[in-house]
């Protein structure tokens, strides 16, 4: 496994790969890398012959009163990951490589930035959509992976890729869960044992808003309500949302009647997690 600093050296590095005809799997992090990381670097092994993995905290997507500053930072241990999970080549930009000027370019993707996450992180996902269309820049992949447990963004990627008609196939991965069904991610580790424990109750009461629409309950605000009650019931927790929406507008729905998809926010002290599921209604696609 190699790594690169620069881009290019690793547009350099990747020539060969590309004169040959192969297939170039991407995986964009801001490292902190855990198993729903890896779950990406393997199915994008299993389909590409080439797997490149990069690693930058983007200073773009965070918001003022967001610590970019207390972003876990385990280089070390990330590499590691990256060596044993057979990826091919990393790049660990520094900020002044991807940002070396005072850029004025923006990629925003109109609407689907705004509901959600959106109403509480303005611009984060122009940051984004801005950093994963330079880093598709640098890369060229056949194909890139993300994870279904940040639904909105994969949902805004795929919409930028298609809009900007970037030559890459948009790869959603399934959501990795902790045996108690906590959806795996970078922030879990700032829970406490407690905060923890009660965190649990996400994955549950949208299991079981899925399992009510697969029993025929279409109507979107008794699902809504009752996922806020069972979040609640495990004890204090500021919920941020909970939203049904059409998986591809992201627009509101009130009755499922088509596809569509459960998204959760919610606070445990300062670590604000979420999570999302999809809902079938029985004899619905
Ligand atoms: O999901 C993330 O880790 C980031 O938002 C991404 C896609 C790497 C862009 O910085």
């Amino acid at each position: 496994m190699r790594t690169y600093e620069t881009i290019a050296q690793l547009r350099q590095a990747l020539n060969p790969a590309r004169r040959a005809g192969h297939r170039i799997g991407f995986v964009p992090t801001m490292g902190a890398l855990h198993e729903g990381h890896w779950s990406l670097v393997s199915q994008a092994r299993r389909s590409c012959d080439e797997v490149v993995v990069s690693i930058f905290v983007n200073p773009l997507q965070f918001g003022p009163g967001e610590d970019m500053g207390s972003y876990p930072q385990t280089l070390e241990r990330d590499l590691d990951g990256c060596a044993r999970h057979g990826c091919d080549r990393v790049f660990t930009p520094s900020p002044r490589q991807m940002y070396p000027d005072h850029t004025l370019t923006r990629v925003a993707v109109r609407r689907l930035g705004e509901p959600l996450c959106g109403q509480a992180r303005k611009g984060h996902f122009e940051g984004v959509a801005t950093v994963v269309c330079k880093l598709f820049n640098v890369v060229g992949p056949d194909a890139a992976f993300f994870g279904e447990k940040d639904f909105q963004q994969l949902v805004i990627i795929r919409r930028m890729a298609h809009d900007l008609n970037m030559p890459v196939e948009i790869v959603g991965c399934p959501t990795v869960r902790e045996p108690d069904g906590l959806a795996v991610s970078s922030r879990n580790v700032h829970l406490d044992a407690d905060q923890r424990s009660r965190a649990t109750s996400i994955a549950a009461a949208l299991g079981e808003a899925a399992e009510f629409a697969s029993h025929g309950q279409r109507e979107v605000p008794q699902l809504i309500a009752h996922v806020r009650e069972r979040i609640a019931q495990a004890g204090p927790v500021q919920i941020e949302y909970v939203e049904v929406v059409d998986p591809e507008t992201l627009e509101a729905l009130e009755v499922i009647d088509q596809p569509a998809r459960m998204c959760v926010a919610a606070k445990y002290g300062s670590v604000r997690l979420i999570d999302n599921m999809p809902l079938d209604v029985a004899g619905e696609a």
